[in-house]
């Protein structure tokens, strides 16, 4: 159930905490703004093996140092820190790409084994998914979404600057087959590149029972060339789908979710649109972000980040990096503001937050 006010959401998160360590000794992740954030995004590296326009730049990116990136273990403590003491309940795993950290499946594993036990998503590339799908289903990962911009090889070709569209076919059969569902697709338009294809794209994840979600570009790329009058909006992209499609509001709470969700053809089947830009839901967030590197972001536009990674080295105990998190928790701004004259892109590129 998704709490409709942030004392139910303190109140779900103590309950959720209580029934794990009978410890009681809760604290939620609050901000000052009355958010309360539950689900924890861990970035587990920043490369990847593709270069996404959006995201990345062809070449030149600077890799974090193997020093400076956590541990399995160090991964593991902050997670069961979160979950057992900040009142976190979804883990999602992100990159970079996720499946390019050694070790992948014994991290879930680990993750899996605590309690109490997280949901836990990975949003991925899928390339490379089709040999490792079934061991993490096995190791006790949920479910995945997957970047998926365009079918067309050619476009794939240029807005991934890879050729590599097969892997991803295949690595979306082999995360429905090893049940990692719902399966859902990312896919970000391009003005130029893929801006008409919204149609064909739900097409082709309807006929596979994949849910897509359109998503607005944000201005996260290393480039920084993101412009809003060449974006694609989400407005533009439902009267595209809305020529093909009879697209209706599911009904369905929609609660923190990034998603708006409308049944196609009058159902079951859905698609999603993520206006990040055109209709923020910085109100409603319940997010928060931990870097390959131990930085706690408490939004994905921040301009700050907290350095657990130096606290855990330095020896500091579970309760000290629980109030450290909560500190940083509690200065989340009201919301990205890219519409603010002022607003300045994060330092951080996508590729190395996790999206
Ligand atoms: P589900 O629980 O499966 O719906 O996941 P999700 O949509 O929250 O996660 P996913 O990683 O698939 O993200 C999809 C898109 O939403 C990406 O472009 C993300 O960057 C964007 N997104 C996710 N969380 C946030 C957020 O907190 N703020 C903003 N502005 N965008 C977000
Ligand atoms: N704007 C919007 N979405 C983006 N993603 C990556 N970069 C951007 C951007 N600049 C998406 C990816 C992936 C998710 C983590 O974020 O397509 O699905
Ligand atoms: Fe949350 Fe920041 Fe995303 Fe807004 S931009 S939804 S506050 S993470």
């Amino acid at each position: 159930m998704t709490p409709s006010t942030a004392a139910d959401a303190v109140a779900a998160a103590a309950a959720h905490v209580d029934a794990g360590t009978g410890s009681g000794d809760v604290g939620a992740l609050l901000d000052r703004h009355g958010r309360v954030a539950t689900d924890l995004r861990v970035s587990l590296t920043d490369r990847c093996n593709l270069r996404c326009q959006y995201c990345m730049p062809a070449e030149g990116l600077e890799w974090l140092p193997t020093d400076e990136t956590l541990s399995d273990a160090e991964v593991v403590r902050l997670v069961r820190i979160a979950v057992q003491r900040l009142g976190v309940h979804q883990v999602r795993l992100t990159g970079g790409e996720p499946l390019l950290r050694r070790g992948l499946v014994g991290l879930v594993a680990e993750i899996a084994a605590l309690r109490p036990r997280p949901q836990i998503a990975m949003t991925t590339n899928a390339l490379g998914l089709a040999r490792s799908a079934q061991a993490l289903s096995d190791a006790g990962l949920d479910r995945v979404n997957v970047s998926l911009d365009t079918v067309r090889p050619d476009t794939f070709e240029h807005m991934t600057r890879r050729d590599r569209l097969a892997d991803v076919v295949a690595g979306l059969e082999a995360a429905a087959a090893a049940r990692l569902t719902p399966v859902k697709v990312n896919a970000v338009l391009m003005r130029g590149a893929n801006e008409d294809q919204a149609g064909e794209l739900l097409r082709w994840c309807l006929d596979r029972g994949y849910q897509l979600r359109i998503i607005e570009q944000m201005p996260l790329d290393a480039q920084h060339a993101w412009n809003r009058e060449q974006m694609v909006t989400a407005a533009e992209t439902l009267e595209r789908l809305e020529a093909e499609f009879d697209l209706t509001p599911t009904g369905r709470l929609r609660g923190s979710a990034p998603a708006e969700e409308f049944l196609v053809d009058g159902g079951p089947a859905t698609v999603g649109v993520i206006a990040s830009v055109t209709r923020p839901f910085c109100g409603d967030c319940d997010r928060v972000r931990l870097t390959a590197d131990g930085q706690v972001r408490n939004c994905l536009f921040a301009r700050e980040e907290s350095d657990l990674r130096a606290a855990l080295r330095s020896g500091a105990g579970d309760d000290e990096i629980a109030r450290r998190w909560q500190t940083a928790m509690w200065g989340k701004r009201p919301g990205h503001g890219i519409d603010d004259p002022r607003f300045l892109q994060p330092v951080r590129p996508m590729s190395a937050i996790g999206g």
